[in-house]
């Protein structure tokens, strides 16, 4: 079954769509978590079983596995795979420098580690995520449940001596409840507005000792793939210095929104 898509949906399938042509057989690959990796990775499933493509992916999230494994494609654990050639993701925000915030969906901790492991990292995105400077998307911060209020007055002084313009920190709820990780950690979302120096806040939120990881990803994408709801899509290539520019066809029939 198919639904009405919104101008946002088709921008991101279009960029989802384009993004799988970089992907060959007997790939190891990284497969992101949110709205948008999902549609990659149903692009992803439709692209292995058309062309008989051998892929070993590794998920960022138990959402993504499932949805994998659900499509037809063989998923291993990241110790399993070792090294990957290719990561596909999503992200919040992403600046010209191709820094990025990640962790809307609470998934950044294993999106960090797979963009690591990973020899390429592509984002995949919409327009409207293209900022001048990061932080008008509230920064996630995974900490763990052991003594998490201390961790945040640990964090409320950091924020007090760093570059930033607001200082507002919630703890992420789902309803009623505490929103919890895959791991079972919690996540914090910093307000910051703009962050004036974000490999300086980065390291320094990583050496609080209560703090998991933060969803700040600096130095590791490579390629941002933006597509625009006509079926525009530019990708830019930060190695290369690059821009491309072309157009990416689907139906709104076509599978890649089937119950999505
Ligand atoms: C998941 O934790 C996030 O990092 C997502 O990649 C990011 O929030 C983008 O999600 P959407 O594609 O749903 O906008």
């Amino acid at each position: 079954m198919t639904k009405a898509l919104s101008p946002s949906d088709r921008a991101k399938a279009a960029a989802a769509k384009r993004s799988v042509a970089f992907v060959e057989d007997g790939m190891k690959l990284g497969l992101g978590t949110g709205s948008t990796a999902a549609l990659m990775v149903r692009a992803l499933a439709d692209l292995a079983r058309s062309e008989g493509l051998t892929l070993t992916c590794v998920a960022t999230s138990s959402r993504t596995a499932d949805q994998a494994r659900q499509e037809g494609l063989k998923v291993v654990t990241l110790d399993e795979a070792g090294r990957l050639d290719l990561t596909i993701d999503g992200a919040d925000e992403f600046d010209a420098d191709f820094s990025l915030i990640k962790g809307g969906g609470g998934a950044h901790l294993q999106e960090k580690i797979v963009a690591a492991a990973s020899e390429r990292m592509i984002v995949i995105t919409d327009a409207s995520k293209e900022v001048k400077t990061l932080g008008a998307f509230p920064l996630p911060v995974e900490v763990i449940g052991f003594g998490w209020t201390t961790t945040q007055t640990q964090i409320e002084e950091l924020l007090a001596g760093m570059d930033v313009m607001g200082t507002g920190i919630s703890r992420r709820m789902a309803g009623e409840t505490p929103f919890r990780t895959d791991e079972g950690n919690f996540i914090l979302d910093l307000a910051l507005g703009r962050i004036g120096n974000a490999r300086a806040l980065s390291q320094a939120l990583n050496q609080i000792p209560g703090v998991v990881e933060n969803g700040l990803f600096l130095g590791l994408c490579d390629t941002i793939v933006i597509g625009h709801s006509d079926g525009r899509v530019e990708t830019r290539d930060l190695n290369a210095g690059t821009v491309h520019e072309e157009n990416v066809l689907f139906e709104e029939s076509s599978n890649i929104f089937r119950e999505l």
